[in-house]
């Protein structure tokens, strides 16, 4: 089973959520871990298992990552097995009322990004998860990692069964 990992990332971290997630698949799938500005969406091609993560910006997955998800045909989303995951700031550390206001209407980027890749054809395993980043640019919470590798493992499980 093949799988690919795509993730775009400015500070590292979703990048790092990105590799542990490979390093956990790995050895039970054959895995890719690409930044999304590597590859052109043609990529997919022949892809059973498809892992996107985006940082949240302004309450969007980036340009890229839309760009990437929306370039892939139809057809190759009909016989993809996919998950979805963002990085995001807890509303915990945010000291603004406002913030936490629009953050509670306009969310997070992982749902929308499973949402509509479910929409095109894709088989969504799991509810899509987000990993919390301390400040803007990190570092990753404490345990962060652990629970992407655990959650994506957890995802493909009954797959192989
Ligand atoms: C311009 C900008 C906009 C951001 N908007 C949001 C947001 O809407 N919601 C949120 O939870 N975090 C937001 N963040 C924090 C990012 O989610 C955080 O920087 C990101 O998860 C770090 O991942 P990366 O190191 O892979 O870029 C924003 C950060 C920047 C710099």
């Amino acid at each position: 089973m093949k799988a690919l990992v795509i993730y775009d990332s400015y500070f590292g971290n979703t990048e790092e959520v990105a590799i542990a997630i490979g390093n956990a698949l790995r050895g039970v799938l054959d895995v890719e871990v690409r930044r999304v500005t590597d590859l052109d969406p043609k990529h997919v091609k022949g892809i059973d298992f498809l892992v996107i993560g985006s940082p949240t910006r302004a309450f969007h997955a980036t340009k890229n990552t839309r760009n990437f998800l929306k370039g892939i045909a139809k057809k190759e989303y009909a016989h993809m097995k996919v998950i979805a995951f963002d990085t995001r700031i807890s509303m915990e550390d945010v000291d603004s009322k406002i913030l936490n206001r629009m953050v509670k209407t306009f969310g997070y980027v992982a749902e929308p990004m499973g949402m509509m890749m479910e929409k095109r054809g894709a088989k969504l395993l799991v509810n899509p998860i987000g990993f919390y980043v301390i400040d803007t640019e990190g570092p990753l919470k404490e345990g962060e990692k652990e629970r992407a590798a655990l959650w994506a493992k957890e995802a493909i499980q009954e797959e192989l069964t």
